[in-house]
């Protein structure tokens, strides 16, 4: 039998960094893109296509339950993203609502623990209420960990963690990696092993530039509506065939 190339890898990354590397991702985070493509093929309106990916995101969470992921991070709503017409952002903080009040607490009582990270200071009151009592309702659960950015900017988030650390009076020779780290709006979210963007375009958007620095990028062309568990096993089986080198021989 051929001796199976990516063994031999695996092998060679083990006799140089010690354990095995394990192929499955631990931490996926995924640019939810492709929702008004999707509605604009069909005659329909935009937050037609919104509440679409919202049904998305519930069977991908449930598929991340299946195959045993750890911590999903989803982007919802960008910094910039307040820049579309109001009608539309109107839509998405109601489906937001929506989502907290129905869908949410089913996948609560499958064991997820769900938080938010991004700027709260211009969600509507109401909604930053009803997102810090999910968040304090899951706070006990395991199963998978879901981070929903929303109202995040990546580099929002590098320009906040700077200002924590003046804040906090971080003397210039302190300033590392680990204590700006720590200052990030959510300092437990894991890197990204995995990022995966949907809809065929090929870039980062703002989405956890810090967090992402040695992740792989899966794109795909599925719009963010279409995608569920076939699609997010076949990412992660791309995912086993590359191989990780941050940076070493
Ligand atoms: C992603 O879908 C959802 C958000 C950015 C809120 P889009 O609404 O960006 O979909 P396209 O890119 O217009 O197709
Ligand atoms: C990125 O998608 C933001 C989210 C998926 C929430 P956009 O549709 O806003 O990104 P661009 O404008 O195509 O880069
Ligand atoms: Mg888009």
């Amino acid at each position: 039998m051929e001796p199976d190339p990516r063994s031999q890898r695996q092998a060679a990354a083990a006799t140089a960094r010690g354990p095995e590397p394990d192929e499955r991702p631990r931490s996926i985070a995924i640019i939810m893109d492709g929702n008004g493509r999707w509605a604009s093929a069909r005659g329909l309106p935009v937050a037609d296509g919104h509440r679409e990916g919202a049904r998305a995101l519930r069977r991908t969470v449930e598929a991340a339950i299946d195959l045993e992921i750890g911590s999903l991070a989803v982007y919802a709503f960008s910094t910039e993203n307040w820049a579309r017409p109001a009608d539309e952002v109107g839509s998405i903080l109601e489906l937001l609502d929506e989502t907290i009040d129905r869908e949410l607490p089913d996948l609560a009582r499958q064991g997820v623990r769900t938080r938010f990270f991004g700027r709260r200071d211009r969600i509507p009151d109401g909604l930053r209420e009803k997102i810090a009592a999910l968040e304090a309702e899951t706070a006990a659960n395991d199963r998978l960990h879901l981070w929903i950015a929303f109202d995040y900017g990546g580099r929002a988030e590098l320009v906040e963690a700077t200002r924590r650390l003046l804040r906090d009076g971080v003397p210039p020779e302190d300033v590392s990696e680990e204590t700006l780290a720590e200052r990030l709006y959510a300092r437990e979210l894991p890197d990204p092993d995995l990022v995966i963007r949907t809809s065929g375009e090929q870039r980062l958007s703002n989405f956890l530039l810090w967090q992402s620095a040695y992740a792989e990028l899966v794109f795909v062309d599925t719009l963010w509506p279409e995608f569920g568990e076939e699609a997010l096993r076949a990412a992660v089986e791309e995912y086993a065939r590359r191989a990780r080198r941050f940076g070493a021989r």
